[in-house]
């Protein structure tokens, strides 16, 4: 709680019982001992940054060295640019929170929904004759049971409430179904039996867009939509830049043995929020924006293909900060996930199953973090101030790829990058 590391607690009861196990051998662990410690024990959220900081505050408890008191934030103290403990991070902590799912209401009935297992496929029939002979069943819902259009609307109104006549995901909600208890809705929903006609699978952007591919919507076309795109003025920008930098190398060494300034104050008028250009599709610039930088630091085993990420520099704006630990929490996390994605995170159809064969970021694969805050006050932000939210995800696998370009001079332009695309790069020598 009092380093931060407890954000949605999910992981939270595991990381702590893996901690008492190696606090009670080794009151004193360093980060590698901690990391071979927990390196069973996954979290989605933190980057594993503050997890580790977790372990040795707890450590430091125990040898007596500081108290919890000492570490708290002293009584009374401003609740704006301090990081007081996440006042749900105690019973997330102990794993007595409630997340959505444990929330009971009184007399619900429970729901369970009935989901695609193909991922592109004509729905012939769905029968439900078994299902609404067992025990405790209420009813079932499909399609043709939702009023109106049975479309959400996120760009166009295509996305099906519950699918009628195809399904075009793996999950797709076909049917629910309604029990006096959550394992009997289950029970039943697993009993639906759904006729299926599979269709072919478009599994990536290149596949949809071919000529003769299969359309995914029959009333709308697979490019669903083309945002325009303005090219700027390259020549005119840098004109106006208030630091122009040159240099062979855009590496942090790089910048330093060229005898380049390595940071730089940089300041971004904003205008206000206004309608979209038709011809650019862009619109000006409004207060609430975030902006963030970073810079990757990786070894490439040129051997194996396999590429570390040693660490991560972040530097961000999102107006003055509220809760620094948060902030840092956000963003270890975010460029964690940003890693994974540029890295090993991939999903094939048949194969990807679990945890494992996505290639979920673990403890092993953490790396350093640095993050470095400006806080320009924003005119519309919230006491100044604007959301970091997932941004500090977006920069994170341009920087790595550009970091093994500088480092072996290859490019990868297909995510992720895994060692078999690094290798064969480095034999084609680009
Ligand atoms: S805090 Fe969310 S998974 Fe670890």
């Amino acid at each position: 709680m009092l380093a931060g590391a407890v954000q949605c607690g999910y992981c939270m009861p595991g990381m702590i019982m893996a901690t008492k196990a190696l606090l009670d051998q080794n009151p004193d662990p360093d980060t590698p001992e901690i990391k071979r410690a927990l390196a069973h024990n996954l979290c989605r959220c933190t980057g594993y940054v503050k997890i580790f900081d977790a372990v040795k505050l707890a450590g430091r408890f125990l040898r007596g060295e500081t108290t919890p008191e000492q570490m708290r934030p002293a009584p009374g103290s401003s609740m704006f640019g301090v990081s007081h403990p996440r006042p749900s991070a105690l019973l997330k902590a102990c794993g007595l929170a409630e997340f959505t799912a444990d929330i009971k209401l009184q007399d619900a009935v429970e729901v369970a929904v009935v989901r695609s297992t193909e991922p592109h496929a004509v729905i012939k029939s769905i029968d439900t004759t078994t299902a609404e002979k067992m025990p405790g069943v209420i009813g079932f819902m499909t399609a043709k049971d939702i009023k109106g259009t049975n479309r959400l609307k996120m760009l166009f109104p295509d996305q099906p409430i519950l699918c009628e006549d195809k399904v075009r995901t793996l999950g797709d909600p076909i049917a629910v179904v309604a029990a006096e208890r959550k394992d009997l809705a289950r029970a039943a929903a697993a009993a639906v039996r759904v006729d299926y006609e599979p269709l072919p699978v478009i599994g990536t952007t290149g596949k949809g867009l071919a000529d003769g591919a299969v359309r995914i919507h029959n009333e709308w076309p697979n490019l669903c939509y083309r945002p325009p795109q303005i090219k700027g003025d390259a020549e005119k920008a840098l004109a106006e830049s208030a630091h122009v930098v040159e240099a062979d190398s855009n590496t942090y060494e790089g910048l330093k043995k060229a005898g380049k300034p390595i940071r730089y104050l940089g300041t971004k008028k904003n205008e206000d929020e206004g309608t979209l250009d038709p011809e650019t599709g862009q619109g000006p610039s409004f207060e609430v924006q975030v902006h963030d930088i970073q810079m990757a630091e990786v070894e490439v085993d040129t051997e194996t293909g396999d590429v570390r990420v040693i660490k991560m520099t972040t530097t961000v704006d999102a107006g003055p900060v509220i809760h620094p630990q948060n902030l840092e929490g956000q963003l270890e996390g975010g460029m964690d996930q940003g890693v994974g994605y540029a890295l090993r995170e991939e999903y094939i159809h048949g194969q990807t199953k679990d945890w494992l064969t996505f290639k979920f970021p673990t403890m092993k694969t953490s790396f350093e973090s640095e993050v470095i805050t400006r806080e320009t006050p924003r005119v519309k932000g919230t006491l100044g101030a604007t959301g970091i939210g997932e941004m500090t995800m977006v920069p994170t696998a341009p920087a790595v790829i550009n970091a093994i370009k500088d480092a072996c001079d290859i490019r990868i332009y297909n995510l992720p990058a895994l060692p078999k695309k690094i290798k064969a790069a480095l034999a084609a020598g680009k």
